[in-house]
């Protein structure tokens, strides 16, 4: 349909967050400012205190003497299963109960009048167990013949022995790269409220209602419509509420249906930080083939990950992690292979990116190998890599999908046009060879970010709209909103749909009672999915209306439009609230459920072979750094950033998204570190230990653009792109940056094989390693 005038509040305009006001001025509700009613308790987490143990027996008894406890539970209270594996694996216990597996596993749940009456009597337990010995990182527990703890992927293309025999230049080398905490605002918490019968209603922060709530009803024994999961908002997620927060959900519901009261649950951010999952950290072995002008002939890959405990989603990450093992790259002749390694650590779980950062740091650090070993600039070699334009038999990715919307080199160019990056890398080398103490880097790097959920029946969506007789409308879809602006965005969509105000239309919190059978808002793809479900609604009621209005006034159906002033009925113009009103007087239906599922993808897993990608997203940063060479610190100058993501539905927001992004990335390359110590315990558990990015961290000067030229050619949401994860790996230029100024202490001459996170710490090593030579 055709409008004229642009209506504020439609799509591809800046609109602001839906929240912001409410959010700055602390008027945004999240789960733990809703009311309590009467009689509320609260629950706290028990936890071990050793990795790896035989469980023989918890005395409990002093727990349950103290001050203000109501009720302990333990594996015993759990009605129904005794787990909450996402994948159905049933590998993940809510409660152990003959081995501990990690330090600070949750044993049992504490509930008492208050939260503090619970959290000092969870101290008092008694664990009865035999130490075992314990594996923490994927080196050792491989050694210690761990099993793996879900199946590993293989990806092959062309002949790698061929490709290896023919190539003029080889290396093989390994790259280590940690994990990250979500360090979201709002930790994990869940608030259960019984009802009558089996129901219970469940209110959490989470990113997938729909597997709260078959979690909770997994573990009560009852079938899946006696629970209701609610979620207003999230204080971030970040893919730490993907999965991590069924164990808050079920303590909480089950204790809830005990004791006959609400419960609520909510994890101090010290045990927040213990006992739930991170992203995966990875040891990387790598081996390349290539020729004398740096163009890449074979790469073969193992990557190892810290799985930690229980598979949780161990397996798509680390398939996630092969899929984006050639970032933007093609390689001839390939073979990668994972290895979601157990450890006893905490399980480790979805993260901006999902695996995909880490793959992308194994590509980044092969070209740098060859750049080194050719004395070429960086980029040059990124851009003989390059997928093709299709033309040239250069298209086909490690799992046989062909890269057909290729535009890394225009974004590239124009990146490195705008960022100046030739003459300022000039003008390094030039400060460089002074021989100061400062030195500094520049580094200009590319992303190809593929989009759709890789298990492929999770790409659908619903939504749910109400148009009430006043005009006012109601929207519900499947997504949930940690800040990314998801709700504002479709209700853009759905504004433009009946060209009404976005003040119309009334955003509301994600239920499972409205929207079934959800997926969770992730792998970036809450508005491509909820969008065109909310649309699909909003045409079915829009045609119902244009029926209407046709015969009400003996005009054809192409006689009606909708326009911002009000509907076109012929030669008349009515407000969209009269025509609502003549509608429902007429008894037309003014309520619609939408669907979406992504068309055209495929995965066949075990032949590696397939389409998981509906489509890719692309982006490049160019990042300036200085190093101290005598402490290691250093501080990023300047950052420039060209981001793909279509025809933005909003681009305020994802200009947001794409500077949180890249510093989020940055963050976890450089200062943020999880540290264990040999008894398996993760000492770096708070913001004093913990060190995320802080506002004097940004660039000294941050320029963002967004590709205003680039639609996707795919029929998304209005041509827009997904946005959530991808510029996440911008933050790699900081590192390749990094990496240059330390390798300017040898001239150049040697690749720095830097190691993630680039602490200052492990600047300083490697410049004092360069310098020796090494
Ligand atoms: N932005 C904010 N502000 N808070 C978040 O928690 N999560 C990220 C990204 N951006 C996140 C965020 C992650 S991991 C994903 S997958 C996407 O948002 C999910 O939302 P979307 O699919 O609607 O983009
Ligand atoms: N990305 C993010 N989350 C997921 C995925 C994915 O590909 N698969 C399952 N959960
Ligand atoms: Mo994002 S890691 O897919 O929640």
């Amino acid at each position: 349909m055709k409008h004229h005038t642009v209506t504020k509040g439609f799509t591809h305009q800046n609109q602001k967050h839906d929240s912001a006001v409410k959010q700055v001025t602390g008027r945004a509700e999240y789960t733990d400012d809703i009311a309590e009613p009467v009689g509320t308790l609260h629950a706290y987490l028990g936890v071990s205190n050793v990795a790896h143990a035989k469980l023989n027996g918890i005395d409990l008894s002093k727990v349950r003497d103290a001050d203000g406890v109501v009720a302990v539970l333990t594996a015993d209270d759990i009605p129904g299963a005794n787990d909450i594996s996402p994948t159905g694996r049933n590998d993940e216990p809510v409660f152990p109960t003959e081995k501990i597996e990690f330090h600070g596993q949750p044993l049992f749940a504490v509930i008492a009048e208050t939260r503090d009456a619970a959290r000092r009597a969870a101290e008092f337990a008694e664990v009865d167990c035999d130490v075992l010995p314990h594996a923490i990182d994927p080196v050792s527990a491989r050694d210690a013949g761990m099993p793996l703890i879900t199946e590993p992927l293989k990806l092959e293309r062309g002949d790698i022995d061929k490709g290896f025999a023919t190539a003029q230049n080889r290396i093989k080398g390994q790259v280590t790269v940690g994990g990250q905490d979500h360090m979201y605002l709002e930790g994990h918490i869940a608030f259960a409220v019984p009802g009558e019968d089996e129901d219970v209603v469940v209110h959490c922060s989470t990113q997938h209602p729909s597997e709260a709530q078959h979690m909770v009803a997994h573990v009560l024994g009852v079938p899946s419509n006696a629970v209701v999961v609610n979620v207003r908002r999230m204080g971030g997620g970040f893919g730490g509420k993907e999965s991590q927060m069924n164990l808050f959900c079920a303590v909480a519901a089950i204790a809830a249906k005990k004791l006959g009261r609400p419960v609520k649950i909510r994890p101090d951010r010290d045990q927040d930080m213990t006992a739930t999952g991170k992203r995966h950290d990875f040891v990387i072995d790598y081996d390349i083939g290539f020729d004398n002008d740096g163009r890449i002939e074979a790469v073969s890959g193992e990557f190892a990950a810290r799985c930690g405990y229980s598979s949780d989603l161990s397996g798509p990450v680390t398939d996630r992690a092969l899929f984006h093992a050639d970032n933007a790259y093609f390689y001839p002749h390939v073979r990668l292979t994972s290895r979601p390694q157990k450890t006893n650590t905490v399980s480790n779980t979805a993260f901006r990116g999902f695996g995909g950062p880490q793959g992308v740091i194994a590509a980044e650090r092969m070209i740098e190998e060859i750049a080194f070993a050719l004395d070429k600039d960086p980029l040059d070699v990124r851009k003989a890599n390059f997928y093709g334009d299709g033309t040239d038999g250069r298209n086909l990715t490690p799992y046989h999908q062909s890269v057909d919307d290729n535009i890394i080199s225009r974004v590239v160019e124009e990146l490195e046009e705008s960022a100046d990056y030739r003459a300022r890398r000039e003008d390094i080398r030039a400060f460089n060879a002074k021989g100061g103490i400062l030195r500094r880097g520049i580094a200009l790097t590319p992303v190809k970010f593929g989009i759709s959920f890789t298990a492929t029946h999770y790409n659908q969506a619903g939504a749910l709209i109400h148009v009430y007789n006043d005009g006012s409308i109601h929207l519900n879809h499947g997504g949930t909103e940690m800040g990314q602006g998801l709700n504002t965005k479709v209700a853009q969509v759905v504004a433009e749909a009946f060209q009404v105000d976005f003040n119309r239309i009334k955003i509301t919190k994600t239920t499972t009672e409205k929207v079934p059978n959800t997926s969770a808002t992730a792998a970036s793809s809450g508005s491509d999915l909820n969008g065109m479900a909310a649309l699909n609604a909003a045409e079915q009621i829009k045609a119902r209306l244009v029926t209407f209005a046709a015969e009400s006034r003996g005009v054809s159906e192409d006689a009606v439009s909708f326009g911002p002033t009000g509907i076109s009925i012929g030669t008349d113009v009515v407000p969209f609230d009269k025509l609502v009103k003549e509608a429902y007087m007429a008894r037309v239906h003014l309520s619609a459920t939408g669907f979406y599922k992504t068309p055209d993808i495929h995965w066949d897993r075990a032949a590696g072979k397939g389409r998981p990608f509906y489509y890719y997203a692309y982006g490049a940063a160019c990042s300036e750094v200085t190093i101290d060479t005598l402490t290691g610190e250093y501080r990023v100058e300047r950052a420039d950033i060209l981001h793909d993501v279509g025809r933005s539905l909003n681009p305020a927001l994802d200009k947001g998204q794409v500077e949180g992004a890249f510093i989020q990335g940055m963050g976890w390359l450089t200062t943020e570190e999880l540290w264990w110590d040999d008894e398996g315990r993760l000492r770096t558990h708070a913001p004093s230990t913990y060190k995320i990015p802080l506002a004097s961290d940004r660039p000294r000067e941050f320029n963002v653009k967004l590709a205003d030229w680039s639609e996707n050619r795919e029929m998304t949401i209005k041509r827009s792109k997904a946005v959530g994860e991808p510029p996440f790996m911008l933050g790699i230029s900081v590192f390749e940056a990094l990496s240059m100024a330390v390798a300017s202490v040898a001239d150049y001459r040697i690749c720095p094989r830097l190691e993630a996170p680039a602490t200052p710490e492990r600047v300083l090593l490697a410049v004092e390693r360069l310098k020796a030579g090494a």
